[in-house]
């Protein structure tokens, strides 16, 4: 049986990260319904081993689809989608899901110089599904891979200090950034969790190189593969999270500007 237009669409995240992905489904979808999930009790998933990854993800979806009956699902998170998201559509063939990679191809089509930074965890950047993705379009375009051990996590704590340190590493690493010829002019935010700092890659990185992230090619995909769409009403989001609440609910407000009422969630 396909779930009426009065179900909400399921948004899941490792943590924070996928309220990146979440305000462009909601500019996009402004009458729809939304059940957000942050594993936040069980982030970062950047460094961890697959099967992890796999269960996780496998315990926030069939909690969304049992207990609220989600019309289709967004993983909004790049690892979890590398990961697990291939074993998801053979469990839930009937769910529409719409997954996060790295947008290395919008990237390639933009940069001028044909050098592209990708800032993405590790467990993005080793996974199979990317290594097929990049073989595609390394024959155009350099791309520098940067995997960014720590900082989804310190992002998730809200730690200024070491988001700070370890952007500038990160960024610096990438190296020689800007328009000039031969100079990477454009830098994927291959994570969820990095547009939530973009202002300071930015200012790292220079105000003449692009950044490029996922949120608003996945809202218009989501809009292709929902079987219905709300067109009126007003837009509800309720939130859940696996950690601590304060820690969702304050994420919400600086990114959102929205109160937010957070729900824990043991699964
Ligand atoms: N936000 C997620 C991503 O897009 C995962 C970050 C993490 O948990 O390490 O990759």
């Amino acid at each position: 049986m396909t779930a009426p237009e009065t179900a909400p669409i399921g948004v899941f995240d490792s943590g924070i990260g996928g309220l990146s992905v979440l305000k462009a489904l909601q500019a996009e979808l402004p009458h729809q319904r939304y059940v957000y999930l942050a594993d936040s009790g069980h982030a970062p998933y950047g460094e961890r081993e697959p099967q992890h990854i796999i269960d996780r993800t496998m315990a926030a979806v069939d909690y969304l689809i049992m207990h609220h009956g989600i019309q289709a699902l967004v993983v909004a998170c790049n690892t979890a989608t590398a990961i697990a998201i291939h074993l998801l559509r053979v469990d839930h063939p009937q769910l529409p899901l719409v997954g996060l990679e790295p947008a290395i191809k919008p990237a390639a089509q933009h940069s001028r110089n044909r050098r592209v930074g990708v800032l993405a965890t590790r467990g993005t950047l080793q996974s199979e599904k990317f290594r097929v993705l990049h073989a595609g379009l390394a024959q155009q375009t350099e791309f520098i891979l940067q995997p960014c051990d720590g900082l989804a996590g310190a992002i998730e704590r809200q730690d200024e200090d070491r988001i700070t340190t370890l952007s500038a590493q990160y960024c610096a690493a990438l190296g020689p950034c800007g328009s000039a010829p031969g100079l990477i002019d454009t830098v994927v935010l291959g994570c969820t969790h990095y547009p939530l700092v973009a202002d300071r890659l930015q200012a790292l990185l220079g105000a003449d190189v692009t950044l490029i992230e996922s949120g608003a090619p996945v809202a218009r995909q989501t809009r292709r593969v929902l079987p219905h769409i709300a067109t009126e009403g007003k837009s509800e989001t309720r939130y859940y999270t696996t950690g601590r609440k304060e820690a969702l609910q304050s994420a919400v407000q600086r990114w959102s500007q929205a109160d937010a009422l957070v729900s824990t969630l043991e699964i």
